[in-house]
């Protein structure tokens, strides 16, 4: 479906972009020939991500980037700097988390308030800002999760601030619809490898029970959340606007856990 052409000439900008999935993102847009602007707040990581990318695909492929998504001048600056630097924008990408699972008794306001300004409000300054940089028929995607839609305990910080990003996303579609930016979201499940998946299910067991527990019984790898971001900025996607791209095997429909029944064998 996709070769090494599909996002020829297509610079991105990943908001979260120096490690797991939105790492994985990055280098699957190179691979497919965008240029990508990787952004974290540390910039040791970020060179190391941007240079990973740069040593498996050539040329100029990445630059790295360095800002807190909560701080608007920062991001600011690194928007104006991708520009500078790659000469425009034309997929603007917020992937940047925090998460820690915890009692809601055991989160401090403040521990509340940094999970949703690092999510919800680092998303809403990444679009905002971004909005007058981008090209004209941009596409901007913001990396959600099941928690917005499902309800999981010690996940009430993050449960509240991937929700607001998903009414974010349709807020957005429909006022920049207009202007031929679409604004959508991946969900992705439970992710091989990642430290969001390894803070959730920090053990060997935990991460068998929680797969147990998903339709498809098994964690998806970052090829697969990369595939759905490729997609979202080609021309494959164009059409697609506001929604919510889940790719889950299954995670948002609950507990598929049916051990009381027999499960169908083809
Ligand atoms: N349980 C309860 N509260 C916690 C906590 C835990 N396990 N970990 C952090 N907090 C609280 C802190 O106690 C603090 O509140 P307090 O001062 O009232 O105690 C608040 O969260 C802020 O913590 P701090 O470490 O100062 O924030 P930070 O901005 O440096 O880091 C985090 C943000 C906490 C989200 C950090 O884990 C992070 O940077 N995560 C990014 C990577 C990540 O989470 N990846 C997975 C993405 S899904
Ligand atoms: P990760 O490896 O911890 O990546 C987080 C990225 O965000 C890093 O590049 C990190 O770099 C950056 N970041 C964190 N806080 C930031 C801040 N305040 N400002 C700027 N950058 C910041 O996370 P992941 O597990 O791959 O998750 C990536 C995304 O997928 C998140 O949106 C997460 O909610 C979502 N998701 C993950 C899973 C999963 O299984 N992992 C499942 C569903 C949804 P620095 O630390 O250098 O800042």
């Amino acid at each position: 479906m996709f070769d090494a052409s599909t996002l020829q000439d297509k610079v991105v900008f990943i908001a979260g972009g120096t490690s797991g999935i939105n790492l994985g993102i990055a280098k699957g847009m190179a691979a497919v020939g965008a240029k990508v602007a990787v952004l974290g707040r540390n910039a040791e990581k970020a060179a190391a991500a941007a240079q990973d990318i740069t040593d498996s695909i050539g040329g100029h492929a990445a630059i790295a980037l360095t800002a807190d998504v909560r701080d608007p001048e920062q991001v600011e600056a690194a928007l104006v700097s991708c520009v500078e630097q790659f000469g425009k924008i034309d997929c603007l990408i917020s992937g940047a988390a925090g998460n820690f699972p915890a009692p809601a008794v055991g989160i401090s306001p403040k521990g509340f308030k940094t999970v949703v300004d690092i999510d919800l409000i680092g998303t809403y300054n990444v679009f905002h800002l971004g909005f007058k940089h981008v090209n004209k028929d941009a596409s901007m995607i913001a990396i959600t999760a099941p928690q917005a839609v499902q309800v999981m305990p010690f996940q009430v910080h993050v449960c509240a601030a991937k929700a607001g990003i998903n009414m974010m996303i349709k807020c957005l579609a429909v006022e920049w619809g207009a202007a031929g930016v679409t604004v959508n979201g991946i969900s992705p499940g439970p992710i091989n490898g990642t430290e969001g998946a390894e803070r959730l299910a920090p053990t060997p067991e935990a991460k068998a029970h929680m797969a147990h527990k998903i339709a498809s019984k098994r964690f998806g790898e970052t090829k697969d959340i990369a595939d759905a971001a490729i997609y979202l900025a080609s021309d494959l996607g164009r059409y697609v606007n506001g929604t919510i791209f889940t790719v889950d095997g299954g995670t948002e429909l609950g507990d598929a856990s049916i051990d009381c029944l027999t499960a169908p064998k083809r």
